[in-house]
């Protein structure tokens, strides 16, 4: 069976913001602790940080990490996380039903993060506090001295400012789980106030306004449209949420979730673009699609989950080779929308719905959907091409809220070009969602010499449910059959459920 991809010199969708491979870092689960940060690992360096975890993290190339939350950022107060780890107080985290230590606070993640080479996006309380505890914070990370709280930095070890650029307005401030959950007439008033002061001290600093917890909110859109009417002037992007799962077994319905995904960033661009028009604003929205992933593997498991636990074992997904199908095709639609989304962060990075994981006292291993990412962050940077696709396509009915079923055509193939001016090289990401059909991919760069084919990796051939362990990395990435070029175009055999990475050397 025959697939074609075309690209064009001239035909660009937009610069790729490295951002769009950011990860997420909440005090959750074993996320920090025994993820991240276990003292007495053998791997532990003297902060207590997994030396195995860290270079997991540097082989993912994370650039850019939200924290410290999530749910949990709703009920925080970030000075606990200060001063003399021994007096740190112990805290019930009402979000998850777990005990907070503390141990890790904002100079132990920021030092972290410097490690992993990751800028930090921090999120601020806005569910129990507001403006106040947000505007302390920023002075304590940002200010370089002479005034209380930055002062108390520099005598709690960090001389120099953290310099955090990007900020969060709560999370998910439309779900009547959140601690602090408000209308949006409530959320938008405080969140225009918050960005308001916190651009008073630092008018540079960028904010992500929240969206809808997903699009299934009874209240998304006109969510988005209201807390905007507070907030266009003063924040820089509004975020999206949304988890996929495979929760009917169906195979060829889960890998078309891409296309959802798709559709909800184009709707929610729409809903910024409608209040710019109302507002006669010349500003674009652009979006932070800030936790995106599968999850729903731990569901069932997590619900017998007795509460009040140090680092309880929560939202632990055990990931197949069917997720890492879907999130490639995740990626290659982030990259599809990099003219609005700049920022995504895959959640979470260790043992929360993770690619990474950790055994307390032990090994650390990637996940199935380590691949697509480590991939796509190291490779994927530069210009994203249009891809105009022709191939054969399968049927999915699709429930509507009214109305019957409708009938959805999905393509066998979802692809697209980045061209790295910079490397001299194409990148193309590809997945096959036919499971029976080996697709003869041919590649056309039009405007491009070609050079060398220099890799070309595939994931494939693994059982659908098939998962790594502690013991068993199998499902990893290996050569595909070698690719034939000629002047501007590439032939390369995908095979069946396969997610493809090719790089080719360009002129
Ligand atoms: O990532 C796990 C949780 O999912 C986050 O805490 C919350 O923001 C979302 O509902």
């Amino acid at each position: 069976m025959k697939a074609k991809m075309t690209v064009n010199k001239t035909f660009k969708i937009s610069e790729v913001d490295k951002r769009i491979y950011g990860s997420f870092v909440e005090h959750m689960g074993r996320c920090v602790y025994t993820g991240i940060y276990e003292p007495g690992h053998p791997t532990a360096d003297a902060q207590g940080f997994r030396g195995d975890v860290l270079k997991l993290v540097k082989e993912l190339n994370v650039p850019f990490i939200r924290y410290p939350g999530g749910n949990f950022v709703s009920g925080y107060n970030w000075e606990d996380g200060i001063g003399p780890v021994a007096q740190r107080p112990k805290r019930l985290d009402l979000a998850w039903k777990t005990v907070e230590s503390n141990e890790v606070g904002v100079h132990e993640f920021m030092n972290w993060a410097k490690m992993a080479g990751a800028e930090v996006n921090m999120a601020v309380n806005l569910g129990t506090r507001g403006l106040d505890a947000a505007r302390d914070l920023l002075e304590y990370c940002n200010h370089p001295g002479g005034s209380y709280w930055s002062d108390l930095r520099k005598k709690n070890g960090a001389e120099q400012p953290f310099g955090i650029k990007t900020w969060c307005l709560g999370n998910e401030m439309d779900g009547p789980w959140q601690m602090g959950h408000r209308t949006a007439h409530e959320y938008g008033r405080l969140a225009q106030e918050t960005a308001k002061i916190m651009k008073m001290m630092d008018s540079s600093l960028e904010m992500v306004v929240c969206g809808s917890s997903n699009h299934k909110m009874p209240t998304y859109a006109s969510w988005e449209a209201e807390v905007l009417e507070h907030t266009y002037h003063d924040v820089d992007y509004l975020s999206l949420h949304c988890y996929y799962g495979n929760q009917d077994n169906d195979l060829p319905g889960y890998l078309a979730q891409s296309l959802e995904m798709d559709e909800f960033i184009k709707s929610v661009a729409a809903i910024c673009d409608y209040v710019k028009a109302k507002k006669r604003s010349r500003k674009t929205m652009y979006l932070s699609f800030d936790e995106w992933n599968v999850w729903y593997h731990s569901n069932a498991r997590d619900a017998k989950n007795e509460p009040w636990q140090y680092a309880p074992p929560i939202l632990e997904d055990d990931y197949n080779f069917e997720d890492a199908l879907l999130v490639g095709c995740l990626l290659i639609t982030l990259l599809k929308n990099s003219d609005r989304v700049k920022i995504a962060c895959m959640a979470q990075l260790c043992n929360v719905i993770a690619p990474i994981m950790t055994a307390k006292g032990g090994p650390a291993w990637r996940q199935t959907i380590f691949w697509p990412y480590a991939h796509a962050a190291n490779n994927g940077h530069g210009t994203v091409l249009t891809p105009i696709i022709e191939c054969p396509t399968y049927e999915i009915k699709q429930k509507q809220h009214h109305g019957p079923d409708i009938v959805k055509e999905i393509p066998f193939i979802e692809a697209v070009a980045v061209h790295n001016a910079d490397k001299g090289e194409m990148v193309v990401f590809a997945v096959n969602r036919s499971q029976e059909h080996e697709l003869d991919f041919s590649m056309e760069f039009q405007g491009y010499g070609l050079a060398d084919i220099l890799e070309f990796k595939q994931l494939s051939g693994h059982d659908i449910k098939k998962t790594n362990t502690a013991d068993d990395g199998s499902v990893a990435p290996s050569d595909g059959l070698a690719p034939t070029k000629d002047d501007n175009s590439v032939n390369a055999k995908l095979a069946p459920l396969s997610w493809n990475m090719l790089r080719v050397a360009v002129r």
